[in-house]
C-alpha cells in the first residue's frame, strides 16, 4: 500500500489523472458494463460517450456495437490524451457535456459516471435526450453517494482544517437528484423509461485504498486547492476519520458501499 501523501500526484492537483483513475479500472468499469448490457438497441449507427474519461466506457460501446461510429467527449486534456492512446480506433473530441447540444442526433447517447460532475440536471438531461435520434436511447449511470460517510467526512475535514476558507465552494453541493426527479423529466418524453439503483460493495484492502479510490474522483476538487504539505495533512486527518467509520472485517479488509443510479430513456 502506498503512503497517502505519495499517492497525491502533481497532475491530480491541476486536473484529472487517468492513471490514478484507472488504478481501480475493473471496479470503475463494472457499472458501465452493467449499463451497456441493459441497453436494448440492435444496431445504433452513431454512438456518443459523454464524459468518456480515459475511454474505458467508450471501448465497451465499440466492443458491443463494432459497426457503429463511436465518439467519446470529455473536457479534460489529460483524459482525452489517455483515451486516444489506449483506443486509437475511436474518435475523441473536447467539449463541455454541460452545454453539449449536437447538430446531428445519435442513436445512442451514453454517459457513465460523468453527470454528477455537472449542475442543472433538468436542463442537461433534457438536452441529452433531445440529442437522441427517433427510436434511439439515452443511457446514464451516476453515483448517488454524496450523503455517505466517505463524502460527509471529506466535507468535514475541508470545513474544520486551517484550509477551511480556501476550500469553501471547492465542490458544489451534489447536483444528483432522487430517481423520481429523472423519471418526471424524461419518462413523459420517452416510449419507455427504465431506472434502477445498484449498491456496489467495494472490498478495500484498508482505509488507504478508500483514499486512493477517491483521489481519482471525489477528493480531487479539495486537494487541487492545497499544496503538497497540506494535501498530506488533509489526507492524514481524513484517514483517521475513515478508520473510525469503517471497522475492518474478519480478514482486515473494509467494505465500502457505493450506490449508483441508472436510467435508460427510449425515444419514440
Ligand atoms: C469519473 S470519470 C468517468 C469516465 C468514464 N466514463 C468511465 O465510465 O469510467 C468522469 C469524466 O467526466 C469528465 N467531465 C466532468 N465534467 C465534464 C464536463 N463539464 N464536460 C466534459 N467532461 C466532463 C471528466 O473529465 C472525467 O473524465
Amino acid at each position: 500500500m502506498m503512503s497517502q501523501q505519495s499517492a497525491v500526484t502533481s497532475s491530480s492537483r491541476h486536473g484529472w489523472d487517468a492513471g490514478q483513475y484507472l488504478f481501480f479500472a475493473n471496479e470503475r468499469t463494472q457499472p458501465a458494463l452493467d449499463l451497456v448490457a441493459r441497453i436494448e438497441s440492435e444496431a445504433p449507427a452513431r454512438i456518443v460517450d459523454l464524459g468518456c474519461g480515459p475511454g474505458n466506457s467508450t471501448g465497451l460501446l465499440l466492443a458491443r456495437w463494432p459497426q457503429a461510429a463511436v465518439t467519446g467527449i470529455d473536457n479534460s486534456p489529460e483524459m482525452l490524451a489517455a483515451a486516444g492512446r489506449d483506443h486509437p480506433d475511436i474518435m475523441f473530441a473536447p467539449a463541455d457535456i454541460a452545454t453539449w447540444s449536437p447538430v446531428k442526433r445519435y442513436e445512442l447517447v451514453f454517459s457513465n459516471a460523468a453527470l454528477q460532475w455537472v449542475g442543472d440536471h433538468a436542463a442537461v438531461v433534457g438536452r441529452w435526450l433531445a440529442a437522441v435520434a427517433p427510436g434511439g436511447a439515452l443511457a446514464v449511470q451516476m453515483p448517488r453517494n454524496h450523503d455517505f460517510a466517505t463524502h460527509r467526512l471529506m466535507r468535514r475535514v475541508a470545513a474544520e482544517g486551517p484550509w477551511a476558507a480556501r476550500l469553501i465552494g471547492a465542490r458544489d453541493p451534489s447536483p444528483v437528484k432522487a430517481p423520481e426527479f429523472y423519471y418526471d423529466r424524461l419518462a413523459p418524453l420517452s416510449r419507455r423509461f427504465v431506472l434502477w439503483e445498484t449498491n456496489y460493495i467495494q472490498i478495500m484492502d484498508g482505509v488507504g485504498d478508500i483514499i486512493r479510490w477517491l483521489q481519482g474522483t471525489g477528493l480531487r476538487p479539495f486537494l487541487a486547492r492545497l499544496d503538497a504539505q497540506e494535501q498530506g495533512n488533509f489526507l492524514d486527518r481524513y484517514a483517521a476519520l475513515l478508520t473510525e467509520e469503517f471497522p475492518p472485517q474478519v480478514d482486515g479488509r473494509i467494505l465500502l458501499p457505493y450506490p449508483r443510479l441508472f436510467f435508460i430513456a427510449y425515444r419514440e
